[in-house]
This record gives C-alpha cells, sequence and structure tokens, in this order.
C-alpha cells in the first residue's frame, strides 16, 4: 500500500474536484501536436508549469554520482520521474494519481538509464562500436526497448555520443570511441532502435542524446571537469553525431556537466538555442544532468539558485534534473529574471514530448506481460554483438584452439561476473551472465580439458580485467596498465603459449604485456552472454571480427592520441610527427587494428571520376569464413583549412567464405566527404587533389569544381 501524507491529500482533493474536462482540445487525439500542446498550456498556471518541466527521483536510487540529499516524495503534477524500480504496478499507480487526480490530468514520464541493456545486458557502446556492425547494435537497442518498456520506462538517457579521445577518461566505455563518423552511426542506429518507427508504440521509448556537447574533453581525463574546446574541434569532432541524432529523429537531449571555454553547458544559450533549436530545428526537450544547475555555484557562474535557473531555462534547458530550481519559476518571473516567454517554450517542448509519446491515450504499461526479460532471440543479439565486439589483438598462430589439447585456465576474470557486465548495468543481474569458466566448459570438444596445474597444460587461458568500478562515472584511471598485469609473470616461468584474455572499460596499455604473450583477446565488458562469445572465439566456432574504435597508447604518456590527427610540421618516422625518446612515438594498436582468423587481401581500388564511385575487391585469402569491416578513409593534403592526417568516411562490414571475393563501392559525395568545416560552423569546400585509402591501399583523384556546383 501506498502511503500518502498530508499535503499530497489536500493536493489530491483540490485536485479531484477540479477535473479536466474530457472535451477540451487537448485531450482529443484526432488534433494535431502543436494545437493540443497551445490548448493545455493555455490552461496551466505557473506553478504547475515549474513542476512540469521539473525531474526527480523517485523510490531508490541505484548511481552513486547521483548525489541527492533529501529523499523526494510523490508530487503527481511533476513532469517526469528517473524511476530505477522495474515495479509496473508501482509505476501504474503513480500514473493513475497524475492522471485521474490531478486538475489537468497531465501523464508522468519515467526515464531511467539504460545504456547497455535493461536487464539482457549486452556489450559496453565502446565494445559495440568494434563491431562496426550498425545493424547489431541497432537491434540490441530494440531489445533494450523491450525490456524498459515493458518494465514501466518511457525514456532512457541513452545514447551517449561523446567523442572521447583520452582513455584515462571512465566514461569512454559508454560513448562510440574516437571518431566522429562512428559516433554519428551508431547514435542513429541506436536512436532507431530505442524509438523504433513510431513513438506511440507501446514496446518503444524516447531516446536521449548526451552529453551536449563536448564532454569527452574533460580535463585531465577527470569527470566534471572544465573543458578547454576550440570552435573548430566543437564543429568538427564534437557536435557532428548530435546533429546526425537530430536528422535521425532523437526525442530528447542532455546537457552536459562541463565548462566550456568559460560558458557551462548547461547554460550555453549559443550551442542550444542558436546551435540545437534554431540552426538544426531541434523541436524535443532538452535535460539537464543530474544537479547540473544547482552545480553552477560550483562552477563559479552565480552562487544564487535563482540566478542560475533563469540562465539555464533562457539558454534552452528545458528540464531540470535534480537541481529543484526550476520548482522556484514563480520566484524567477517575480523577479523579473525570465519572462513567461521562457517558461512557455520549455513546458512546450515537455509536453510535445508527452504527445508524440501517446502518454495521453496510452499512459499505462501492461502488468500482465510474462517472460518479459532475457527471450532466447534477445540473448542471441546480445552473444552475437560480444563476438563481433571482441578484438583479437595479436595471435602468433596459436588461436583457434581446435586441436585436443589440456587448458589451464586462471585469472580474476574467470569468476568475476560483476566485470563482464561492465557499469551502467541497470537490471542486469550476475546470475544471468554466462561466466568464462561455464562458457569455456562448455564448448571444450570431448578430446580437450582443463587441467588443475600450469605444469600440467598444453595452452595457458589466462583472463584478466578492469573490475567493474574501474570505469564509468566518476571511474577515471591515472594510468592504463592492467592491475594485475603481474600475474602473467606467474605463468611465463612455465613455458607454455600464454592466451590473454582482457575485459576492460577502456583502452589498456600493452606495452609491456604483449612480449610476454602469445595471443591477446580484448573482449571489453562483454555482458550477459560473455562465456559463451568467447568460448566460441576461443575454439574457433566464431572468427573475430572486431576493430578497435579507440586507438591504444603504448603508454599514458602518449595521450592524447588518436588516427585523425592534424599533419605535423615534420613528417618522419612512419608518417607521425615529433619522437619520444623513451617509447616508440606510434601508438601500441591503432584505431582499426584487429585480426582475425583468415586472412583478407584488397586489390584493384579505383575511382570513377564520372560517378565518383570508389570500388575495392576484397577477398578471402584464408581457409576459413570471416568477416571483414571495410574502413574507407579520406585525406585532403593541401587545404585552406588543414585538415587531418586522414578521416573516416564510410565502413561496411562483409562476410566472405573462404576464397570468395567481393567487390564493394562507396560512392563519394563531395559535399559530405570532401568538405570541411570551419571555426564558424561553415561548410567549405576546395577543389584539388583527395586520397582515398583503404586495407592499406590509396588512390588519388583530383575534384574539379564542376563535380560539386
Ligand atoms: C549523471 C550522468 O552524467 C548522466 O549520464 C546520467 O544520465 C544521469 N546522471 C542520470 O543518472
Amino acid at each position: 500500500m501506498m502511503r500518502i501524507s498530508y499535503s499530497l491529500f489536500v493536493i489530491l482533493l483540490f485536485s479531484f474536484c477540479a477535473q479536466a474536462d474530457s472535451s477540451y482540445p487537448y485531450k482529443q487525439a484526432s488534433l494535431p501536436v502543436e494545437k493540443r500542446v497551445d490548448d493545455l498550456l493555455s490552461r496551466m498556471t505557473l506553478e504547475e508549469k515549474a513542476l512540469q518541466i521539473s525531474q526527480l527521483m523517485i523510490g531508490p536510487n541505484d548511481n552513486p554520482n547521483n548525489t541527492v540529499t533529501k529523499k523526494t516524495s510523490f508530487n503527481p503534477r511533476i513532469g517526469s520521474f528517473i524511476y530505477f524500480q522495474a515495479d509496473v504496478e508501482k509505476r501504474n499507480e503513480y500514473q493513475r494519481i497524475a492522471v485521474e487526480e490531478t486538475r489537468l490530468g497531465i501523464p508522468l514520464l519515467f526515464a531511467y538509464d539504460v545504456i547497455h541493456g535493461f536487464r539482457t545486458v549486452y556489450p559496453i557502446s565502446l565494445a559495440q562500436a568494434c563491431s562496426f556492425n550498425t545493424n547489431l547494435v541497432y537491434q540490441a537497442a530494440r531489445v533494450a526497448a523491450k525490456e524498459a518498456s515493458s518494465s514501466g520506462l518511457n525514456w532512457t538517457f541513452s545514447p551517449m555520443i561523446d567523442v572521447a579521445r583520452d582513455p584515462r577518461w571512465g566514461r569512454v566505455s559508454e560513448g562510440y570511441g574516437e571518431d566522429s563518423l562512428l559516433n554519428s552511426s551508431f547514435c542513429v542506429a541506436t536512436v532507431r532502435g530505442y524509438q523504433g518507427s513510431d513513438l506511440t508504440e507501446p514496446d518503444t521509448i524516447a531516446a536521449c542524446l548526451k552529453h551536449f556537447v563536448g564532454y569527452g574533453e574533460s580535463m585531465a581525463g577527470l569527470d566534471y571537469a572544465y573543458t578547454d574546446i576550440s570552435d573548430r574541434a566543437m564543429w568538427e569532432t564534437y557536435l557532428p553525431p548530435f546533429k546526425s541524432g537530430v536528422d535521425a529523429g532523437v526525442a530528447t537531449l542532455m546537457t552536459s556537466f562541463n565548462d566550456i571555454n568559460g560558458i557551462p553547458a548547461v547554460c550555453h544559450s549559443f550551442l542550444i538555442k542558436d546551435v540545437l533549436k534554431n540552426k538544426w530545428g531541434f523541436d524535443g526537450a532538452v535535460v539537464s544532468d543530474w544537479g547540473a544547475i544547482r552545480q553552477l555555484k560550483n562552477q563559479g557562474y552565480s552562487a544564487d539558485p535563482l540566478q542560475c535557473g533563469a540562465a539555464s531555462l533562457k539558454a534552452g534547458n528545458d528540464i531540470d534534473m535534480e537541481s529543484k530550481i526550476y520548482t522556484k519559476i514563480p520566484q524567477m518571473v517575480d523577479q523579473g529574471l525570465i519572462n513567461i516567454q521562457d517558461v512557455d517554450e520549455a513546458v512546450r517542448n515537455v509536453l510535445r514530448l508527452k504527445f508524440r509519446l501517446g502518454m495521453f491515450e496510452t499512459p499505462y504499461t501492461k502488468t500482465n506481460l510474462r517472460n518479459r526479460y532475457l527471450k532466447k532471440e534477445y540473448r542471441e543479439v546480445a552473444q552475437q554483438l560480444a563476438v563481433e565486439s571482441a578484438v583479437l589483438l595479436k595471435n602468433e598462430s596459436i588461436l583457434p584452439i581446435e586441436k585436443p589439447s589440456k587448458i589451464y585456465l586462471a585469472g580474476n576474470l574467470l569468476d568475476d561476473r560483476e566485470a563482464l557486465l561492465g557499469s551502467w548495468l541497470a537490471h542486469g543481474n550476475t546470475n544471468d551472465v554466462v561466466g568464462i569458466r561455464e562458457g569455456i566448459d562448455r564448448f571444450l570438444s570431448r578430446k580437450s580439458r582443463v587441467v588443475s596445474q600450469p605444469k600440467d597444460a598444453d595452452i595457458i587461458i589466462l583472463c584478466l580485467g578492469e573490475t567493474k568500478k574501474m570505469s564509468g562515472e566518476n571511474g577515471s584511471r591515472s594510468t592504463l596498465q592492467l592491475h594485475n598485469a603481474n600475474q602473467i609473470d606467474k605463468y611465463t616461468q612455465y613455458d607454455k603459449p600464454i592466451v590473454l584474455v582482457v575485459g576492460s572499460g577502456r583502452p589498456i596499455s600493452y606495452q609491456t604485456i604483449e612480449p610476454k604473450v602469445d595471443a591477446i583477446l580484448h573482449i571489453w565488458q562483454p555482458g550477459v552472454e560473455a562465456g559463451n562469445a568467447l568460448a566460441k572465439l576461443i575454439f574457433g566456432l566464431e572468427n573475430p571480427s572486431g576493430k578497435l574504435a579507440m586507438t591504444f597508447p603504448r603508454t599514458v604518456g602518449q595521450i592524447p592520441v588518436f588516427y585523425n590527427k592534424h599533419q605535423s610540421a615534420r613528417v618522419g618516422n612512419k608518417n607521425w610527427s615529433g619522437l619520444y625518446q623513451d617509447i616508440e612515438s606510434t601508438p601500441m594498436y591503432w584505431f582499426g587494428h584487429g585480426l582475425s582468423y583468415t586472412t583478407f587481401k584488397y586489390d584493384n581500388l579505383q575511382i570513377d571520376m564520372n560517378s565518383l564511385k570508389a570500388s575495392v575487391s576484397i577477398t578471402n585469402t584464408g581457409n576459413r569464413k570471416g568477416k571483414e569491416s571495410l574502413l574507407w578513409y579520406i585525406s585532403d593534403p593541401e587545404a585552406k583549412i588543414t585538415q587531418p592526417l586522414k578521416k573516416l568516411k564510410n565502413f561496411e562490414k562483409v562476410s566472405l567464405e573462404s576464397g570468395e571475393t567481393k567487390t564493394v563501392t562507396f560512392t563519394i559525395s563531395p559535399m559530405e566527404h570532401l568538405s570541411y568545416i570551419d571555426s564558424k560552423g561553415s561548410i567549405l569546400i576546395e577543389p584539388g587533389r583527395f586520397v582515398v585509402e583503404i586495407g592499406g591501399l590509396k588512390e588519388s583523384f583530383i575534384l574539379d569544381e564542376k563535380d560539386y556546383l
């Protein structure tokens, strides 16, 4: 039974006496959304508006970084709640009070961080990016939307599309790596997966692009830190994934915690109002991050909460997540800090979202849904994604293990199921996880066996990795070393081949590890199907096809290091600027690195200047089936505004039988693939020489003005 406080009782009594008339235009599903929004807005008091653009946590809070000072009591006139409980009955009861017992009957929105799965936890986003398989990632987001919506949620705070180039930052695990195009592509795939083709369908949820913008640039890889981002980098690197998500029809966006060159993101009116809303035409809702408006004081913006609230609202931040400052909107209006139009714009965006989600027609979640989680087909998607996101970094002809063998298993990852799920595990449960030992036992061929002493083994499989807490929000690290790498030395004395399996939420420094082992399979944090996916890869039932979405430095001292760095004044040393005196200057493993059990040969790269089509043939020259991600790069060696060494412009994953050849084409669109953006956000294109690069082949072409004018 829910307990109702005295003040809530008074609100309910008042509300009940003044129930909205069902003939009001905003109650008519047949009317256009904007008409309904106008009508409802015209009936709201200022206090109702203030509550409508406030978001609070209700029930337990599973995120220790979401710091709350006081527990929230339930107010049915709040616009949205963060709801972790997955208790559909309770959720529907809250909703019933809002819909039936408040004056206007505006339904509540229930939101939560569903980042890489709800109950069927699939690999972390950084791992997903390594699959280069947007279709698979789309399917995984569909699974998450089905499980989350059937548990009462309408909205997830995902995808995170912060381009991230500092692997010390714990949140690199939540995004799609160091490249803008990868973040854009996986952003579109996940938005479509969560939102489906119609947001009113009961198995869809609103997506939320975060964190707007430049949060990945947080200084020294620390969360909540200042960011110093040039206008050029903002337009070229950080904004494009958000533009792609907006064009794909995302319903909401979250502003970030960072201060951008002196203007905190939550009150950055140029970026939110001028760019996002006016230039790009975004008319969904913008929510602050947790407590971000209150934190403006800590960032040195203003010690007055009303000033902070007014600045955020006027900048275009529609919803206040947990700062409890927008509830004081009436005071801000009284003091002349904001005017009613500022408030109305924010309320409109929230109401529009609710109408788009069909909340007024279908406010409740079905309660009779059985077996909504971990269905066979959901696990299949999770497994395939875990298979395709694992990256084989090194292999001295040791994997796959197909001959009858005696195997010795060791390492912390064997039994740490929590580490296999990773951060943001939502309702993921360690009991659902197929652990590594379990997976290996399941797929071990009858002639092989696990031995109890390393000295008796033919092969040692050592499974090491970061623990769950070492990445994710506020999970930054000052080194990229494997914290338990010294275990490797325990096994090198046996003089047996060592297969190192590594799980982590970030790139790891392999500089000193690599020479000691025969194979390295980097599995990230693979989710509930970890053991099955890994065992299939180890025993050759699956062939690795993941490629790195983030460059792995040799040591932390190389940071920042990423593939699309700008050109250096002195080229030499493998086409890579200056020298370090103590280590090789190039990183350990480049973006795009990843081996297979078969080999691929790229041939015959051609560019047809009439159609601007580039084509290449690819052959599987090994003796087993495999998948290869073809990464198309273009460089612009001479430009008025100098360009990076190369940029990824397109990618495609193909499957090839042994001996099979395919021709793959990429149609170059000059404005999309050959232009660049300046520090004001203007798109420029120049005629001249461009170089297409794929699989180690390069081909130049000359672009003439007639090709794009
Ligand atoms: C803070 C995080 O930065 C954000 O990504 C998350 O969505 C909110 N907390 C809500 O949990």
